[in-house]
């Protein structure tokens, strides 16, 4: 097995039917004061094309281990998972990397590809490394009641990263 460069096009309907088999994505971060390596699950994700560029955009709630990781680096990597993973997806989407180790607990690798500092997990079909360009809080005032009540009683509102996609990856099977 082996990854190979593919274009992050290809990529999106990959990870948009693997959010329908699986019930999310695996996000990846490392910190820089924390030596640590952190997965995960996101279910909310767009993929486009902002200020000329391809960009991955993630939501993150300031409460996540991975909102702290994150801040540290300011880089991501979006893995898409394969049907049989279901079980880690839900696992790293109820457990705190502040906890546990999840790549251990869930029997995930974490693969480094191309030079990128944060790495992508070998048992995805597809992986994407992103660097954030510009982040932003979602805000109360402007935010219709609807939405604000369903997705905030407690606050702990999401920073919303603009990932510029750096590379994008699929797996090979030999
Ligand atoms: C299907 C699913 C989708 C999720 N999507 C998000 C998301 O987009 N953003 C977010 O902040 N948390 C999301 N979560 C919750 C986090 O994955 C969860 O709180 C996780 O334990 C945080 O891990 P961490 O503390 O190691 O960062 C989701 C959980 C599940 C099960």
């Amino acid at each position: 097995m082996h990854f190979e460069k593919f274009s992050w096009e290809e990529l999106c309907p990959l990870a948009f039917q693997a959010l329908g088999t699986t019930g999310g994505l695996l996000l990846v971060t490392q910190g820089k004061e924390h030596a640590a390596t952190n997965v995960m699950t996101i279910g909310w994700v767009s993929f486009g094309v902002v200020w000329g560029r391809p960009v991955a955009c993630v939501l993150v709630r300031p409460s996540r281990f991975t909102h702290v990781l994150l801040e540290e680096t300011l880089l991501f990597t979006i893995n898409v998972p394969p049907t049989h993973l279901r079980k880690a997806v839900e696992e790293c989407g109820k457990y705190s990397g502040r906890t546990m180790n999840k790549f251990t607990h869930c029997a995930l690798t974490p693969v480094y590809l191309g030079g990128f500092p944060v790495p992508s997990i070998a048992e995805c079909v597809a992986t994407v490394q992103c660097a954030v360009v510009e982040k932003t809080r979602v805000e109360p005032s402007t935010l219709v009641p609807l939405i604000q009540e369903t997705y905030y009683p407690q606050g702990d509102y999401h920073t919303i990263y603009f990932g510029e996609i750096q590379a994008s990856w699929k797996r090979v099977e030999p």
